[in-house]
């Protein structure tokens, strides 16, 4: 699973209109619990983990969809590594309504914000959801990248 790269000055600027129904905010520190155990169940263990270092940046590197005020979405920077996207995933059954998309551009202006000019998003799985979404391009030669050494439990 390749790196891929971000151009953080050429971000689209329009926003995606979310549902009725969706909102997406940056995580707060009483988020904390209930989302890592939300991440570790839906998704996994080594990502729950990774948020844990987005909720000990303060502002907190997490933001979170929520539909009706129940988490259905995550996405995480400044967490994996400096200058990193993810990770980030959205519940099945609330995909193609483009909450990863604002989860993505969400996390991405505030990297802006915070200086950067590129994103490295780790370890891609849907390669064409950051290509289309925001012009990522694979970084050659990135896989396993840092990834090396994961632990089994
Ligand atoms: C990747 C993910 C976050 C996208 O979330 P989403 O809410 O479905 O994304 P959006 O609704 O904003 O999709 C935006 C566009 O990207 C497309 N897209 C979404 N997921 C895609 C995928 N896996 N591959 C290719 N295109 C995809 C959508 O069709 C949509 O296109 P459209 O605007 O023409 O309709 C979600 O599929 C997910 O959680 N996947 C599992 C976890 C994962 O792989 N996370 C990324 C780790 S690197």
């Amino acid at each position: 699973m390749p790196d891929m790269l971000v151009r953080l000055y050429a971000l689209p600027d329009q926003n995606t209109i979310l549902k009725d129904g969706y909102v997406v905010r940056r995580a707060a520190a009483y988020d904390k619990s209930v989302t890592l155990h939300w991440i570790g169940q839906h998704f996994s263990t080594q990502w729950a983990g990774e948020a844990d270092v987005a909720f000990s940046r303060q502002p907190i590197s997490c933001f979170i969809a929520l539909d009706q005020e129940r988490l259905v979405g995550f996405a995480c920077y400044e967490a994996t590594c400096r200058g990193y996207f993810g990770p980030g995933g959205v519940l099945e059954v609330h995909r193609g309504q483009g909450l990863g998309t604002v989860l993505l551009l969400e996390c991405l202006r505030s990297m802006r914000e915070m200086g950067y000019a590129y994103a490295i998003i780790g370890g891609v799985g849907p390669k064409d959801f950051y290509a289309k979404t925001v012009g990522a391009i694979e970084i050659p030669d990135s896989t396993p990248g840092i990834y090396t050494t994961p632990l089994v439990s």
